[in-house]
């Protein structure tokens, strides 16, 4: 397998439908959700990093500036093949490094609760009660750059 480029890239790019397909089959489909379902209100207004190797989106991560200073890391997302390798971290990190160059200082995410403690290895802490997010456990979770 070639090793995956990691490029931003905006809805309408040739690589969009297959980070949209990514995101059906890692994070929708197994919870019974449908295709329709996986494109969030503010998907245009989000920056979305894809890793991708002859074509194939093999990751994503997206982030939805709330104001100049911050915004929310979501749609984080691996293929099953290539997960536990690394490219999870590298995506975080590579969208950590971009939106510092572009000013941010905060992320906060969803996690799923399973997922905590890879945030967590990433510098990202709990904050509030944990609840209930496309029918899973779910806890709030943030850092600064
Ligand atoms: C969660 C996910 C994005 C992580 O990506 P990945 O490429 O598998 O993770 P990495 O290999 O980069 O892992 C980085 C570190 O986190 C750890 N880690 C990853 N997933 C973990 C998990 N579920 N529980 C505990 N530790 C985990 C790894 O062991 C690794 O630790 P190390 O630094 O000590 O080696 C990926 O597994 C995935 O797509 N899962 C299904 C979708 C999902 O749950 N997305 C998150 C929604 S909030």
């Amino acid at each position: 397998m070639v090793e995956p480029v990691l490029d931003f890239i905006r809805p309408g790019h040739p690589l969009y439908e297959g980070e949209l397909e990514l995101r059906f089959r890692v994070l929708r489909e197994p919870l019974g959700h449908t295709r329709a379902s996986v494109k969030f209100p503010f998907e245009d207004d989000s920056l979305h990093l894809v890793a991708h190797a002859e074509g194939t989106v093999l990751g994503c991560v997206l982030f939805h500036p709330e104001d100049s200073h911050g915004g929310r890391l979501f749609q984080m997302a691996v293929s099953p093949s290539l997960q536990g390798k690394g490219l999870g971290a590298k995506l975080v990190r590579a969208l950590e490094d971009e939106l510092r160059t572009r000013g941010f200082r905060h992320v906060h995410l969803h996690a799923r609760a399973p997922v905590v403690p890879f945030y967590e290895r990433l510098g990202y802490t709990l904050y509030g009660e944990p609840y209930e997010e496309v029918g899973i456990p779910h806890r709030n979770m943030q850092r600064d750059l």
